[in-house]
């Protein structure tokens, strides 16, 4: 996979020179053309040999160039037309037009579509029927055609900065490669725009939210296009297997009566994830927060959380860096007692040599350790969670006096053999407790408890 980006950087560059490009559709392929050319060699047919469409792969792909976003309708036609009036074969259907890349599946297109490309006269020239069906299309069928897409990419997605969400297009020509690397597989993705919506999704498999959200993050790192579900003899948990077969993830409860559906779920689509540009599986843990507030909002509401966003962490680390003189990475054994998502002690890498991690909401802990155990980083430095997470508890570093919970402390970090032979750094965002609120409300939050006399 590493390979990849450095292996076809001159033919997706050209490519990307062509989504930008405000040049006509026949001096726009001299740049469309030496991407797949290269990824396909013989199978690679233009002009007579592709019956007229812009680039035809035997047996897999046909892609029509447009000048503008609005034609990409009209190109969509045209290309089914090439089916039914000089018979090529594909099952991948692309449309390429100035910032537009659109990629479907010809049998996850709406049955309606095919239809009316079939009312169209067959003597006709595609691109002809591509313009006379695309205005003849609904609006409800335009819009229906649009979802059934693959992929899609529009000058929109483009616009703004890419802090605010907005999509980039070297990011966007590693995923189209890889598309078109992997063309036989027949799955959706998942990427950093539509990841809440899928889990929104996964609500429909669990009994309660924040189930689905714990699905979603034990899956995440071993959910790509190769990935398959296995099922336990009782049928009560599922595991998704990634990489080819090589990595699987640990087991999620389900009911029976979900496992199929689930399987569908997982088979069909893939995360996006992406090592030319640096995105892993750790940015869907990053944005964790957003998550939880979209899935779950009465589970943050009532635990009263408020996560430290990526940005806000990495700033923190700098002036840590900056103002404390000592040398943190050399001297101390850095701990995060509240860590919420993880943000903040995620973003502390120094040369380290371990970290620990606690926080009083065991929900949390969960989905900070398998971030922290699918990030090659982590593995490698070392770290411990307090309390382990198969105990479902949460430590609570408030409640107790020092001595006692640096025993708590010291207890778990020996399973790792780690001695506890430096003082610790505290690096934390700390829990804002409100002491107005009634008894009640501070129970429902786990945060009735005494702060511990020596701590005050
Ligand atoms: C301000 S947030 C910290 C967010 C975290 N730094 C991050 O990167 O998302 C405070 C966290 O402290 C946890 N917390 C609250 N009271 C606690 C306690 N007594 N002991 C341990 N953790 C506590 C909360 O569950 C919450 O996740």
């Amino acid at each position: 996979m590493a390979s990849v980006p450095n292996q076809f950087s001159v033919e997706r560059e050209k490519f990307k020179q062509c989504l930008q490009s405000d040049s006509v559709e026949n001096a726009r392929r001299a740049l469309l053309y030496p991407l797949f050319q290269k990824l396909f060699k013989e199978k690679f047919k233009i002009e007579n040999d592709a019956a007229g469409a812009d680039v035809y792969i035997v047996g897999q792909l046909i892609v029509e160039s447009k000048t503008e976003f609005k034609q990409w309708l009209d190109g969509l036609f045209q290309a089914l037309h090439y089916h039914r009036k000089a018979g090529l074969a594909f099952h991948t259907i692309m449309v390429v037009a100035k910032e537009f890349v659109g990629i479907w599946k010809v049998n996850k297109l709406p049955e309606e579509a095919i239809k009316l490309s079939y009312k169209a006269d067959v003597q006709k020239a595609a691109s002809e029927v591509g313009k006379l069906l695309a205005k003849e299309c609904s609006r409800e069928l335009r819009v229906a055609i649009h979802e059934s897409a693959f992929y899609w990419l529009e000058p929109k997605y483009l616009q703004g900065d890419i802090f605010g969400g907005a999509r980039n297009l070297t990011t966007e020509s590693f995923e189209i490669l890889k598309i078109l690397k992997n063309l036989d597989s027949d799955r959706f993705q998942i990427n950093t725009h539509n990841f809440i919506h899928t889990i929104e999704r996964m609500k429909a498999f669990f009994p309660t939210p924040i189930e689905a959200v714990h699905a979603f993050y034990t899956i995440v790192a071993f959910w790509d296009i190769t990935s398959t579900v296995t099922i336990n003899e009782e049928e009560t948990e599922v595991t998704v297997t990634g990489f080819k077969g090589k990595k699987h993830s640990t087991a999620i409860p389900i009911h029976r009566n979900k496992i199929q559906d689930f399987i569908r779920f997982v088979e069909t689509q893939y995360i996006f994830t992406n090592e030319g540009s640096g995105l892993t599986a750790d940015y869907y843990f990053i944005r964790f927060d957003e998550v939880l507030a979209a899935i779950d909002a009465a589970y943050v509401k009532q635990h009263g959380i408020f996560f430290t966003n990526g940005n806000l962490s990495k700033y923190a680390l700098w002036f840590a860096k900056n103002e404390v003189k000592e040398d943190l990475n050399e001297n101390y054994i850095v701990f995060d007692p509240a860590a919420g998502s993880g943000n903040l002690v995620s973003s502390w890498r120094g040369k380290l040599k371990h970290k620990i991690v606690s926080e009083l909401q065991p929900d949390l802990l969960r989905i900070i350790e398998r971030r922290m155990k699918a990030d090659p980083w982590h593995v490698e430095h070392g770290f411990t969670i307090v309390p382990r997470t198969a105990s479902n508890e949460g430590l609570n570093f408030l409640d107790i006096d020092a001595a006692t919970y640096l025993d708590r402390l010291e207890g778990e970090v020996k399973r790792n053999n780690i001695l506890m032979d430096k003082p610790l750094a505290f690096l934390m965002n700390p829990p804002y407790k409100n002491t107005d609120e009634n008894v009640t409300a501070r129970e429902a939050t786990n945060s009735e408890y005494s702060i511990h006399p020596s701590i005050l």
